[in-house]
């Protein structure tokens, strides 16, 4: 027998020991410690003894216990970050797709999954308000972001074989840490990003790109792009997309919309995002709101022309002998990626078991339990809400009986301290020099009473670090 290959019931026995546990996980989110327990040293000393050199068999899911565990529990009041609750149909369709190993680059490699993985991105496209535009699954909206400004220096200032030309981006002071860092992987150098200033509800200043592109041009310098940013991830911010789209037209510029935190909302508030489909191109992540289970992220293009002009690199081998538009399609040239993961099947399952409705739903509920949270804040003396809130994303800290200069020095020790009672977890941002607790709603299984618990364990917490009569921890 092949050592490697499984009896069908080997298989059978593992598949459940797995499944087993996945359920276990997935009741029991309530009663895990949403941050877990442990150091840095505990969980290397989990991996301490390395890859072994002859099997454990079914000893080997032993050791799962452990690493369960110690990972974060998703569950309703877990809303750091940007992370989306991990929703369970889409994770049976990310374990398929491991099962299937498919590689979904080429219509002649996987022809199904290829077909799948185009339909999902014309359907999310056309849910979100951008129909006809197509594109693909990536790794995340930081790859996403990246591919969008591949393809606007390529449209704008082609790389030659000598190296790239330089151009100026522009985004709002906002902007999310992917896009310089995109700007930087591409040889445009962070020094040409522009950040305009904001507004006060923090979103870029029109007039202030229009001035800043005028400048540039006057000082022979040759403005590329712009990115707006639809859900900015401080505050989630909706840039002005009409009229940033305006000033990018008028003068020649590729506009991106990094939609990864924000763009998906457009299913539930579409009004929200008017403009979006002005867009050259748009990064959007449905491992955040769409609760699909990471990596699931989207870059959606206008013009696939523009993708295979940044991303067509063909050699011999894999040139295809087909003339058919479907049959002939791959996505490696319109893509960072050459071989790829299946991963339109957790949206496409995920999607066909609730419906696009119940998605619509859950991000309704997203906003209004955000607004909930912001009225709560508002309403508590000791609390400050310190950004408006368009999408569901809170900032707000604790201020009672503290002067100014020791809020950020508090409210720093005091998310720790939430976060380590383990009941709510938050993360963090810092707006205008001032420490601010986030809390994000893009959880599909938040309630209002989680809302409400959110305010009484920052409460809470902060009472025992005034109580303590100290600040330390
Ligand atoms: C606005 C924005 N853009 C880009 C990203 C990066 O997305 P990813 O983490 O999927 O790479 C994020 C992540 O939070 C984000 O909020």
């Amino acid at each position: 027998m092949n050592p490697l290959e499984l009896s069908p019931a080997d298989f059978r026995r593992l598949a459940d020991r797995l499944s087993t546990l996945a359920e276990q996980w997935l009741t029991e989110l309530d009663a895990r410690a949403i941050a877990p327990a442990t150091t840095g040293a505990a969980s290397e000393a989990l991996f301490a003894e390395g890859l072994p050199e002859e099997g454990l068999k079914d000893a080997a899911l032993d050791a799962l216990g452990p690493v369960i565990a110690g990972t974060r529990a998703g569950n309703a009041r877990f809303l750091g970050y940007v992370l989306g609750s991990g929703e369970p149909v889409g994770a049976l369709g990310d374990y398929l797709a491991g099962v299937l190993n498919q590689n979904v680059t080429a219509w002649r490699s996987a022809p199904t999954l290829v077909s799948m993985e185009r339909a999902v991105v014309r359907g999310l496209a056309a849910a979100v308000g951008c129909p006809g535009f197509t594109g693909s699954l990536t790794g995340g909206g930081s790859s996403a972001n990246l591919m969008g400004l591949t393809m606007a220096r390529e449209a704008k200032a082609p790389a030659n074989e000598e190296g790239s030309p330089t151009g100026v981006v522009y985004a709002s002071t906002e902007v999310h840490m992917s896009i310089p860092k995109a700007l930087a992987l591409l040889g445009l150098g962070r020094r040409n990003l522009r950040l305009i200033s904001t507004d006060e509800e923090w979103r870029m200043r029109p007039e202030l790109l229009e001035r800043a592109i005028t400048e540039d041009l006057s000082a022979g310098r040759r403005p590329l792009a712009v990115v707006a940013t639809a859900g900015s991830v401080n505050t989630g911010a909706v840039d002005p997309l009409k009229d940033v789209a305006a000033i990018a037209r008028r003068h020649g510029l590729w506009m991106h919309v990094d939609g990864a935190y924000g763009a998906l909302a457009a299913l539930a508030v579409p009004e929200r995002f008017e403009g979006l489909a002005l867009a050259d191109s748009l990064s959007m992540d449905a491992h955040k709101w769409l609760y699909q289970p990471v990596d699931c992220g989207v870059l959606l293009f206008r013009d696939a022309a523009a993708a295979r002009r940044a991303f067509s690199f063909s050699g011999d081998y894999v040139r295809s002998m087909s003339t058919d538009a479907v049959e002939s399609f791959a996505f490696f040239e319109e893509s960072l990626e050459l071989s790829r993961r299946a991963r339109a099947l957790k949206p496409w399952l995920s999607v066909r078991y609730h419906g696009l409705r119940a998605f619509r739903e859950a991000i309704r509920k997203d906003l209004e339990n955000a607004r909930r949270l912001a009225e709560l804040v508002r309403a508590e003396p000791r609390l400050e809400l310190l950004a408006p809130v368009p999408l569901s994303a809170v900032c707000f800290r604790y201020v009672a009986g503290l002067p100014e200069a020791e809020r950020n020095a508090f409210n720093t020790k005091l998310l720790a301290r939430l976060n380590a009672r383990g009941r709510v977890y938050l993360s963090n941002a810092t707006l205008s020099g001032n420490f601010v607790l986030r809390a994000c709603f893009v959880n599909h299984r938040t309630t209002p009473e989680d809302v409400q618990m959110v305010v009484a364990e920052v409460l809470a917490a902060a009472a025992e670090l005034t109580h303590a009569g100290t600040v330390s921890l």
